[in-house]
């Protein structure tokens, strides 16, 4: 679906989630969603808040990545962008996260991973690194028939570049290196992926990811294999198609 803006983009994508979770609402006792975070959301996840219509109260709500070793409190943690737009204003039946300062960070990828194996995710967000990456498999590290449902991964300079670029951390120094993510295969499992991409950064991927051959150099071309995975664009981030 390609729109004039990124506003319209982010309320296109929103009414049609909302659709789908109402529709699943009348069928199923609650859904389960795994979100996303990073800009490309912040106007989805509003919007989607905004239209109303979604009984939070049933939703059970997972997410896809945490940076290794960073607090809850920090602000440039996932955790806190989605404590605060999305949980302090809906009030889930329950937001299991991804605990980043754990300290047996293996022990935390089982128990994510475990909470996931048993409650199958009826509905991913997801937005696109410009290097292809979906949560926080960067090629380097991804594999399409990932035997783990979750695991650590080190980030690629080019990530923790942007990061810093886009206001998160004030250095390059200040960005964790390692990083926990839902691997590939677990975001393959949802029933149904909405990914969002806007702005001229994404142009690029965005055309290789749909017309270049399906490989782990651009994790993000997988999703072509999904049976219910929509690909969300605006103008910009089209541009090149
Ligand atoms: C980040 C996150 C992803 C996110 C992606 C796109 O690094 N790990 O979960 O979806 O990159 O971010 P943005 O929407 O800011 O472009």
């Amino acid at each position: 679906n390609v729109y004039s803006s990124e506003f319209e983009l982010a309320l296109g994508a929103a009414q049609i989630v909302r659709e789908y979770l109402m529709n699943i609402l009348d069928q199923q006792t609650e859904a389960r969603i795994l979100l996303a975070t990073g800009n490309t959301q912040i106007q989805f996840l509003d919007a989607l808040i905004a239209l109303g219509g979604v009984d939070w109260s049933r939703l059970v709500l997972f997410h896809l990545d945490e940076y290794l070793g960073i607090k809850a409190e920090n602000t440039a943690s996932f955790c806190y962008y989605l404590r605060e737009r999305v949980e302090k204003k809906v009030k889930p039946k329950q937001f299991h996260y991804i605990k980043g300062d754990a300290t047996e960070p293996l022990t935390e990828c089982d128990r994510y991973a475990n909470l996931l194996k048993t409650q199958p995710i009826d509905l991913c967000f997801l937005g696109i690194g410009q290097n292809g990456h979906i949560a926080f498999n960067e090629p380097s590290v991804a594999n399409f028939n990932d035997p783990h449902w979750v695991k650590l991964v080190k980030l690629e300079e080019s990530t923790q570049q942007i990061q810093v670029k886009q206001g998160y951390f004030p250095n390059l120094d200040a960005v964790p290196q390692y990083a926990y993510t839902v691997t590939i295969p677990t975001i393959l499992s949802s029933k149904k992926i909405i990914c969002l991409a806007s702005g001229i950064n994404k142009a690029g991927i965005v055309k290789t990811a749909l017309e270049e051959e399906i490989t782990v150099s651009y994790p993000v071309s997988i999703l072509r294999r999904h049976q219910n995975a929509h690909l969300f664009l605006d103008a910009h981030s089209a541009s090149l198609l």
